[in-house]
């Protein structure tokens, strides 16, 4: 089965329509430091506008505890899309309360609200069923239709991404069909060769998308503080480095499954030792098999991939026809620890063929580097959601609208 599409859902003008988006982006102090799911999904929100339908837009932020927390108030980025659609966009204080059904009932057509945060309400995350469908019938009464557009979210088995499309007449939004599109170019038959780059803190996080990957690519690439726990894994000190010590004969197995397989699992050779986690921190270059030689000896931690590793890494990434980048390479946060996954990013914006930045951590990281949307083949909204898929998991939120 494929995905219902808007046209499925007949003439839209006059009717309230819910657009259930993914607008959980950083913010700091009330401030939004990346707009990039924001402006996402505007591509279905000026669709719907257009349309003559009543937008009824919701969403998730953060991860509050079923009850209102000022913190994750999607206020500022009710201001942004009004910013980035040029027109007014109403703000309802509450979800499903009398502020949401006020300002729902006077919209006209064409008119956009933002309700508040999905999760100030514990039915939307609830685990029994009952009390998900309960809150997904108080959300239905607020529109007609619904069209499900939060590609990051559509992992969660959650009351606004599955039972609301099982009550309301529901189809995909464009984001999600474009998200889809790219996807299906990397899991159905991928122009080799195909290289994987996989970072961020934990092995952990990662362990279904490795084995599912290993028979599908040609090389893996890693990086990040999983990469500690690989080093360790082959017999390696790593000082105080993030280890994950339960993880080492899993990986340890996927060390000879890639060998078997021919697949190239690529490991740093040098690394970036700092003397403590900070940005400030005093720092040396080290080879991948001698950390705890560093100055720092047993307390030294390693925050980044060193310059042989990065260029290296560039040089897989540029030869690569198809590559899917997930995770940073080291604490991009820290300037004196970005080099390696601004060296990656910058790879993947030269690559002959498709170039994927996968999820919203990533994405956050390459335009915090400066780079810009358009040098990149996608970069998708979805961290978790994109690595569920190419995972080859079946995705609740896909599902109910007949992706199969
Ligand atoms: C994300 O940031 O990956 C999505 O918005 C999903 O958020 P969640 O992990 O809190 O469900």
């Amino acid at each position: 089965m494929t995905l219902r599409t808007l046209e499925s859902l007949g003439s839209l003008e006059g009717k309230r329509v819910i657009v259930r988006c993914d607008l959980n982006v950083p913010l700091k102090d009330g401030v939004i430091t990346d707009d990039g799911r924001v402006r996402a999904s505007l591509p279905t929100l000026k669709t719907l506008i257009e349309a003559g339908a009543r937008v009824v837009v919701c969403s998730h932020l953060g991860r509050p505890d079923g009850a209102p927390d000022p913190q994750y108030s999607l206020e500022p980025v009710a201001k942004r899309l009004s910013e980035l659609l040029d027109q007014p966009v109403a703000f309802a204080s509450d979800t499903v309360g009398e502020s949401a059904r006020g300002a729902v009932a006077e919209l006209g057509d064409g008119e956009v609200v933002v309700i508040e945060n999905l999760r100030f309400n514990a039915g939307e995350t609830a685990k029994d069923d009952d009390a998900r469908r309960a809150f997904a019938g108080e959300l239905a009464a607020l529109g007609d239709a619904l069209v499900s557009d939060g590609f990051g979210v559509v992992h969660r088995k959650q009351a606004s991404v599955y039972e609301l499309a099982e009550i309301l007449p529901s189809a995909a939004g464009l984001l999600i069909a474009t998200e889809l599109d790219v996807l299906d170019r990397l899991t159905e038959n991928p122009e080799r060769p195909y290289t994987v780059v996989l970072g961020g803190s934990k092995v952990s996080d990662k362990l279904g998308v490795i084995s599912h990957l290993l028979p599908r690519v040609d090389r893996i690439l890693v990086g990040g503080g999983m990469l500690f726990t690989f080093l360790a894994a082959q017999g390696h000190a790593v000082a105080s480095s993030l280890l994950e010590k339960d993880q080492l004969d899993t990986v340890r197995g996927y060390l000879t499954e890639a060998a078997e397989r021919g697949v190239e699992i690529v490991l740093p050779t040098d690394v970036v030792v700092a003397e403590s986690f900070s940005a400030d921190a005093a720092h040396e270059i080290v080879a991948a098999d001698a950390i705890e030689q560093s100055s720092f000896g047993a307390s030294g931690i390693g925050l980044d991939i060193g310059p042989d590793t990065a260029a290296a890494f560039a040089d897989a990434i540029r030869s690569s026809k198809t590559v899917f980048w997930n995770g940073p390479m080291g604490v991009f946060e820290f300037p004196a620890f970005a080099a390696g996954t601004k060296a990656v990013a910058q790879a993947l914006t030269e690559v002959d063929g498709l170039g994927v930045v996968g999820g919203g951590d990533s994405a956050a990281a390459v335009r915090q580097l400066g780079f810009t949307d358009d040098q990149f083949g996608h970069i998708s909204t979805g961290g978790g959601a994109s690595l569920e898929f190419l995972e080859g998991k079946k995705l609740p939120g896909l599902e109910v609208l007949g992706w199969a």
